[in-house]
């Protein structure tokens, strides 16, 4: 069983992680666009590639997953995720399962507002959400909503642009300079992530793990303390099951007050991930029965209560490459 894991970038862990997992079972192969990349130094073997965005892109790859013999293929980054789900019947012909989430999900999930509509749809608490000013505005003297509130690129990522805004003027002067911003209800509460694994082949959501966040720095938990509780567990599988999500995903939730707000989705190994592994969440093996046509058994919680996560910076030294 061999794994190909795409845009690997600076995710270290991952790749050891699935090294751990994979041992004496088969290969574990990276690409990044970038020789400096530390992450595809961890893998049995790694490729350079062309931007995602290159003409050709997708050949490169399954050319790669061809010539290694690859089982399975995912990316550990966004704008690659719906390229994939685009191209998953090319790599299923060639034996390669694509471990991600439909197309369409993928889609979604990296457009904030599109999110947006689904969970108001399916009536899960979320924060509201404008793209137009005008509206929004309207719906301030309505007294629909106050100030503070929150803006960020609808299409964002890492909290690029994020801006906790007091007043229109700023939303004006916002909304000159930047174009698909979106404004939403300010959510004053704990921070929650999830990493869920839902099973490829019974579509069962087979694990999750729960932490808040304590710090946040560069878009990233920087630290975070697990957590267990119950209603959350059954939200999230329920929300879960009714998109239609597959293999990993992270989710960013809020606890306002005891309601829980689902605020985003990354359908891929989110930068927090290693605080489920080390917890004793090992998906990498959920992957890798799911490779060999194995079902996994759903086991929901099971680490510990109270298992802290901190951040620190590591550096690897290599020579000539
Ligand atoms: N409605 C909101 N209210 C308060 N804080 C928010 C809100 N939306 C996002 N944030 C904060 O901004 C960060 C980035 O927003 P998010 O929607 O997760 O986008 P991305 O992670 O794609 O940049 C979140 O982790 C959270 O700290
Ligand atoms: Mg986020």
């Amino acid at each position: 069983m061999n794994i190909l894991i795409l845009a690997a970038g600076t995710r270290n862990k991952v790749v050891q992680y699935f090294k751990k997992t994979f041992e004496g079972v088969g290969k574990v192969i990276a690409t990044d666009a970038s020789r400096l990349a530390p992450a595809i130094y961890e893998a049995d073997s790694y490729y350079i590639v062309p931007p995602i965005t290159a003409p050709g892109y997708i050949d490169v790859i399954l050319d790669i997953c061809k010539k290694e013999r690859i089982n399975g293929v995912l990316s550990l980054i966004d704008p690659e995720l719906s390229l994939l789900a685009a191209n998953e019947e090319k790599f299923k012909s060639i034996g390669t399962t694509v471990i991600g989430s439909s197309f369409d999900l993928c889609e979604m999930s990296l457009d904030k507002m599109q999110m947006y509509k689904w969970l108001v749809e399916h009536s899960y608490n979320c924060a509201r959400s404008w793209m137009n000013k005008e509206k929004f505005y309207k719906a301030v003297d309505a007294g629909e909503i106050s100030y503070p509130v929150f803006l960020k690129p609808a299409r964002g990522s890492a909290s690029i642009n994020i801006s906790k805004v007091y007043n229109m003027d700023t939303i004006d002067v916002i909304f000159n300079h930047e174009n698909g911003i979106m404004i939403q209800e300010f959510l004053n509460g704990q921070e929650i992530g999830a990493d869920v694994y839902i099973d490829m082949i019974s579509g069962e959501v087979v694990s999750i793990f729960t932490k808040k966040k304590i710090v946040m720095r560069a878009g990233e938990t920087d630290k975070a303390v697990s957590f267990k509780n119950q209603e959350l567990f059954d939200l999230i599988e329920r929300f879960v099951l009714e998109a239609g999500y597959k293999g990993q995903i992270d989710i960013d939730i809020f606890d306002v007050n005891g309601v829980y707000y689902i605020s985003e989705v990354n359908p891929r190994f989110g930068g927090g991930y290693p605080h489920a592994y080390e917890s004793g969440c090992d998906h990498m093996r959920l992957i890798l029965n799911n490779l060999k046509g194995e079902t996994n058994q759903r086991l929901i919680g099971s680490y510990d209560d109270g298992i802290y996560m901190m951040k620190y910076n590591e550096v690897m030294i290599n020579r000539g490459i």
